[in-house]
């Protein structure tokens, strides 16, 4: 079973990073950062009142993220502040691509470009490496979301297609998808 310790890192700015698994503790803290990605549609697809996890339902989630399978949630905590996570799963269905996993991600508006972004994917992408089933890890992005096509490009994603007009924000504009893939074996 591929687990994540804890990892202490020091960003470019001297910042004290830990990047960790989440605690039953989190779920309150995660639900307002998962709301605040409906401010920024255009990035993160969500949309103002969009649904997002009940407490009850977080708590779930996070022992489920904490048990070591094909899922992996990582947190990170900046000078003691969660500014941000990331999620993945591996697919369960059809049973054909349970060697691929998904990941989506988001950092609080003030805390991005410091290089936090590229220690979670890197860490994912340790995590998918030592994961015994995984081959390949996948994701979608949105095609005007620039700074995450540039990280996701630096860290070895390409490009394998794209999905017209797959996201319609409130105002009605459309957004392409860029699917990316890594291989990690
Ligand atoms: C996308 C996201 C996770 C990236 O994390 P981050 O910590 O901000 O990114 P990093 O600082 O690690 O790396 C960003 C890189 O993109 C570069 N970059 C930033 N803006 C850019 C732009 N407009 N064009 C090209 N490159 C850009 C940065 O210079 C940096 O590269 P470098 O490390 O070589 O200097 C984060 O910004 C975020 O949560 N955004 C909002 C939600 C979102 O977009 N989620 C992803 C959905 S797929």
């Amino acid at each position: 079973m591929a687990t994540i310790a804890p990892r202490k890192l020091t960003l470019a700015d001297g910042a004290a990073l830990l990047i960790r698994v989440p605690e039953r503790t989190d779920h309150s803290r995660l639900t307002e950062l998962d709301r605040a990605g409906a401010s920024e549609p255009e990035l993160t697809g969500q949309l103002p009142g969009d649904p997002v996890l009940s407490d009850s339902e977080r708590l779930h989630w996070i022992m489920r993220m904490r048990d070591g399978g094909s899922a992996l949630a990582l947190l990170a905590e900046l000078e003691g502040r969660l500014v941000g996570f990331l999620e993945c799963r591996a697919q369960d269905y059809p049973r054909g691509a349970s060697h691929v996993a998904r990941f989506m991600i988001c950092l609080e508006r003030d805390f991005r470009d410091r290089g936090i972004g590229r220690h979670l994917v890197e860490t994912l992408l340790d995590w998918a490496a030592a994961h015994p089933t995984l081959e390949k890890v996948s994701l979608g992005v949105l095609a005007g979301n620039a700074r995450a096509l540039a990280l996701y490009r630096k860290l070895g994603f390409t490009e394998e297609g794209r999905r017209a007009r797959e996201f319609r924000s409130a105002d009605g504009a459309y957004l392409d998808t860029v699917m990316m893939g890594r291989f990690v074996k």
